[in-house]
């Protein structure tokens, strides 16, 4: 076997102090398989983007133990967290977050800023940008497509630098249905054949359904499957 994407032992989060104190994730532990989709669901306010943003390495203010790939994520200072992300996490997000005045090539280039890659980031983003269906746009700005083939640009650009995990917050939310089957095809498939763990908060039946696994959420809390 090899070692999980992440092992999550009793994980809390608690936001404000005294009596604002609010605790968004309660003793939350649990494993995510490479290879898989995992999808997180939990009505609002439950804590999934909480629990995402410790995934990520974006917040360190969690009390309880996050390995990814066996490593301690509190072992790591500052520093060592943004190399983290840049080398082994692509996120993706619901409002896409392109670049307006950048082309979709730029676009899908920008983790090149941060990490440094082996070749041309322009033919690495012509590779990327096949992979997700979208060869021949590469000079578009991202107005000019619509809002499927825009999260397809953004999913593009979390697969620049190859990441072994892949975190995605609602990829489906501003998505009509067929663009939505879509994007979870793309999603399930660079679980299957990159063995990529890919985690992804959703409220779309649509995506919950193909996932391999479902984690629910309520008030911070792991529910048990039924
Ligand atoms: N930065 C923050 N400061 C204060 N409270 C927060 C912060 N982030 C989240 N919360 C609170 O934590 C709880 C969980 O939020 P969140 O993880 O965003 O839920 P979800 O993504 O499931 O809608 C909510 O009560 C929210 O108000
Ligand atoms: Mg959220």
């Amino acid at each position: 076997m090899s070692v999980p994407a992440y092992e999550l032992q009793a994980v809390s989060r608690t936001f404000g102090v005294g009596d604002a104190a609010r605790r968004a994730l309660d003793a939350v532990s649990l494993t995510i398989e490479a290879g898989e989709v995992t999808a997180i669901t939990g009505p609002s306010g439950s804590g999934k983007s909480t629990l995402l943003a410790i995934l990520g390495a974006l917040d360190a203010g969690y009390v309880g133990r996050v390995s990814l790939q066996g490593v301690d994520l509190a072992s790591l200072d500052e520093r060592a967290r943004a190399r983290l992300r840049a080398q082994k996490i692509g996120f993706v997000f619901q409002s896409f977050h392109l670049l307006a005045h950048l082309s979709v090539r730029d676009n899908v280039s920008v983790p090149a800023l941060f990490a440094r890659s082996a070749g041309d980031p322009a033919s690495r983003a012509e590779e990327v940008l096949a992979r997700v269906g979208l060869p021949g746009r590469s000079r578009d700005r991202p107005d000019a497509l619509s809002g499927g083939q825009r999260q397809r640009v953004a999913i593009a650009r979390a697969l620049f630098a190859s990441p072994e995990i892949l975190l995605c917050d609602e990829p489906t939310g501003n998505l009509d249905r067929a663009s939505s089957a879509e994007i979870v095809a793309l999603l399930v498939r660079e679980a299957r054949e990159r063995g990529r763990a890919v985690v992804v908060v959703t409220h779309d039946p649509e995506v919950s359904s193909r996932a391999d696994r479902e984690v629910s959420l309520r008030d911070g809390a792991l529910v048990e499957a039924a």
